[in-house]
């Protein structure tokens, strides 16, 4: 089925980046996109990776010698991904690391994320688009078409200079005019704005979710930092191969995914012309369809416990051997499912194990109900974490 346009708006170019693209015109842009996210393309991007998830750490280092310790961890992880998405896509990284504060831009970007629910309104009622244009703050439209416009003029700057780096570009024009899959530079644009979204906002998310969940969940966390502390004896040991060879490790990122999913609603399709069967019930044409990704991750009918923190379901445990794991897809599933699943994996367990590797973390009083003040407006609007950090060979 196609995605139903009311629910994936148009860029703010006004072209269809690949996730609304119609089925010719994705298989043309997926071709030439996942160039850039096959498992050597992943492998090379690391030294990129790193560079930023060791500026992560050592900024984090300087931060118990001031203010008590405490960080907000979602800010320090969202500033990470922004500067490792910006510099994978445009050579240069936002600076948010650099100057530990958030760039302009990803302002813009939650208002362009935080947008999306009004043009389904609008889509859905089109009586209301007066009405809401009154009542919303403009700042938001302003916010989205000041964020493409931005990301127009990175993606030229990128294009017109130099292209031996490991990053996405460089594997883009290399296969750009082999086999007819060439993208229009506008093309590039509405995609680049998706990745930059969909490749900071989710990994950010998850991370965060995943810190609360180990701090709320503290012999899952002592179990993690064992492992991760007994296979490395150096920093310089926590690579993409090595962290995807440890099991818990592994276990607590799909774990977390499962149990707060980023992309936590479901993508709509449209029911096609003359209907179709679904699970057994008939469903008109030009019905919206989906799966909510929440609310199945959550079912006592698919997971035992489902509200309970548990790793050790994705090892084996017996008492979970009947968990419906296929049933968890956070990444989507079939040829429109995630193409950067790869790179989020080795990022989300790179950050995780260097973090942990590092510091003990400690979780305020004031974060103690984070998860009840997360909110899903298409993607998560997700509050401060506030966690205390100090060096794990401290006292
Ligand atoms: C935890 C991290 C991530 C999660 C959970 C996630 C999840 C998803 C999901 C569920 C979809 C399908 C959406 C739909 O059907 O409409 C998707 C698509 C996509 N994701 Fe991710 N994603 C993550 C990270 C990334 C990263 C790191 C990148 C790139 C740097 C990326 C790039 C994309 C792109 C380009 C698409 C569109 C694919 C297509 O339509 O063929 N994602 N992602």
């Amino acid at each position: 089925m196609l995605k139903d346009p009311v629910w994936y708006p148009l860029p703010g170019n006004g072209v269809p980046s690949i996730l609304m693209a119609n089925d010719k015109d994705h298989s043309r842009g997926r071709r030439l996109l996942s160039h850039a996210f096959s498992s050597d393309a992943v492998a090379n991007q690391e030294v990129l990776v790193q560079k930023y998830v060791d500026a992560f750490i050592s900024r984090l280092g300087e931060i118990p010698l001031r203010d008590n310790g405490i960080v907000d961890i979602q800010e320090w992880f969202r500033w990470t991904t922004n500067d490792i998405t910006t510099d994978l896509l445009f050579g240069k990284p936002f600076g948010c690391l650099e100057r530990l504060e958030t760039h302009e831009h990803m302002k813009l970007l939650k208002y362009s994320i935080e947008s999306e629910r009004l043009y389904y309104i609008t889509a859905y009622f089109p009586w209301t688009k007066a009405l809401l244009n009154l009542m919303i703050d403009q700042k938001i439209l302003e916010g989205r078409k000041a964020f493409y416009d931005w990301v127009g003029e990175q993606t030229e700057q990128r294009l017109s200079g130099e292209t031996q780096r490991p990053d996405f570009m460089t594997y883009w024009l290399r296969n750009s005019d082999t086999g007819g899959h060439v993208l229009s530079c506008e093309e590039i644009v509405a995609n680049n704005g998706l990745i930059i979204v969909a490749g900071s906002d989710s990994t950010a998310n998850t991370l965060t979710s995943a810190t609360y969940l180990l701090l709320r969940n503290p012999s899952v966390m002592e179990k993690l930092a064992d492992e991760i502390r007994q296979l490395w004896n150096s920093h310089d040991e926590i690579t993409f191969n090595a962290v995807s060879k440890a099991p818990y490790l592994s276990a607590v990122v799909s774990e977390t995914l499962r149990y707060v999913p980023p992309a936590a609603v479901g993508f709509e399709r449209r029911v096609g012309e003359g209907g179709a069967a679904i699970s057994g019930y008939a469903v008109p044409e030009g019905t919206a369809v989906s799966i909510s990704a929440w609310p199945a991750y959550h079912a006592e009918r698919n997971f035992r416990d489902p509200d309970a923190f548990v790793p050790e379901r994705w090892l084996g445990d017996p008492q979970y051997e009947g968990d419906n794991f296929a049933g968890c897809q956070p990444f989507s599933f079939g040829p429109r499912n995630c193409v950067g699943k790869n790179l989020a994996y080795a990022e989300l367990r790179l950050v995780l194990a260097k973090l942990i590797w590092s510091f003990d973390l400690e979780l305020m009083a004031q974060s103690h109900d984070w998860l009840k003040r997360c909110r899903v407006m298409t993607l998560w609007k997700m509050p401060e974490l506030f966690v205390k950090v100090r060096g794990s060979d401290q006292p």
